[in-house]
């Protein structure tokens, strides 16, 4: 772990979790949708993989070359949207694979880097994009939509129960003067919710949750990505998500249920039906040791759900 550590710059969370699951065998083709540093990556390397690792955020660049150049013959990396896994699966020569590996949301380089402008602890510009190539920025998000869309998106992607008081707030400050900052931006919030100062969290944990949840349309890619995985996994392969917060991991369990469930419930037929989307078996769910929280704090909210391709399509 220390060198992996010094390699990638950041610890990679439930690795030892990921690894049991993936039962690595020399040769075998992974997908790590989520590259980051490459800390999944080079442990699924180090154990004989294939792997083709993507990333949307360009820094992810720098770590997948150093990979790129110690395994050039079973490393690739490129700079795509996990929500395209299909189209990159094939792209890359691959038409079924045996693993696919989403660690998500933000890495800790990006959250560290103020200028991307994650983090409400330091100064940066707001704009939270995971892809820098194009799409709206947080800024444009909190000094553009109506104060209605503000707070639905404050509930919904971030569970801030005082949604609205905040976005009134921010649509009465924003009349004066836009929002530019990641630190103007967190005072505001802070100033609007000062009974949440004494609480453990910051009270812009749950807005800053939310936007960067809607600039990088996380949601929408995960529901994407999910059944294009099942669908290039053979059977036997190996799915593993780890997710951040109660939200993302709401759809993985969702989605492993359906998909591994024996039987369907008819609304309006006597009898329940066998399940013709059953291509999932041996649901797991897992959280990191009381050790790795110590060693990773970040770890901390972290949860994988992992999943085995059935042989069969109908039960
Ligand atoms: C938690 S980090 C992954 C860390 C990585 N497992 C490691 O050990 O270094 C999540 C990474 O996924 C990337 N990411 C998030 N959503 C993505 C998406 N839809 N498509 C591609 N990359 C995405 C982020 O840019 C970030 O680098």
């Amino acid at each position: 772990m220390g060198e992996r550590e010094e390699t990638s710059g950041h610890l990679p969370v439930l690795l030892a979790e990921v690894l049991a699951a993936a039962q690595v065998k020399p040769g075998d083709r992974w997908i790590d949708g989520t590259f980051g540093r490459g800390g999944h990556t080079q442990a699924l390397l180090e154990r004989g993989a294939n792997v083709l690792g993507l990333d949307q955020d360009d820094e992810a660049a720098e770590a997948a070359r150093a990979l790129e150049a110690r395994w050039p013959e079973r490393f690739k990396w490129k700079q795509r949207n996990f929500k395209d896994l299909k189209i990159c699966s094939a792209e890359h020569g691959w038409a079924k694979v045996d693993g696919v590996l989403l660690d998500l949301g933000v890495s800790s380089p990006q959250l560290e880097r103020a200028e991307r402008g994650f983090s409400f602890r330091a100064e940066g510009p707001l704009d939270m994009r995971m892809d820098r190539r194009g799409g709206p920025t947080a800024a444009d998000l909190v000094n553009g939509l109506s104060e209605g869309e503000l707070s639905k998106l404050f509930y919904e992607h971030g569970g801030e129960r005082e949604a609205r008081r905040v976005a009134r707030a921010l649509v009465a400050r924003r009349r004066v003067a836009p929002f530019r900052t990641t630190t103007d931006l967190a005072t505001v919030v802070a100033e609007t919710l000062p009974h949440r100062r004494a609480g453990g969290l910051h009270p812009a944990t749950k807005v800053f949750q939310a936007l960067r949840i809607a600039v990088n349309r996380e949601e929408e890619a995960l529901l994407a990505a999910l059944p294009q995985a099942v669908e290039i996994m053979k059977p036997g392969g190996v799915l593993a998500v780890i997710s951040f917060h109660s939200g993302e991991d709401r759809v993985v369990k969702q989605f492993m249920r359906e998909l591994s469930a024996e039987w369907i419930d008819t609304p309006g037929r006597p009898n329940t039906l066998p399940n013709p989307q059953r291509h999932l078996r041996d649901v797991k769910r897992f959280l990191p040791s009381e050790e790795e929280i110590a060693k990773n704090p970040r770890a901390r909210s972290a949860r994988l759900r992992t999943s085995i391709r059935r042989e069969e399509v109908c039960a």
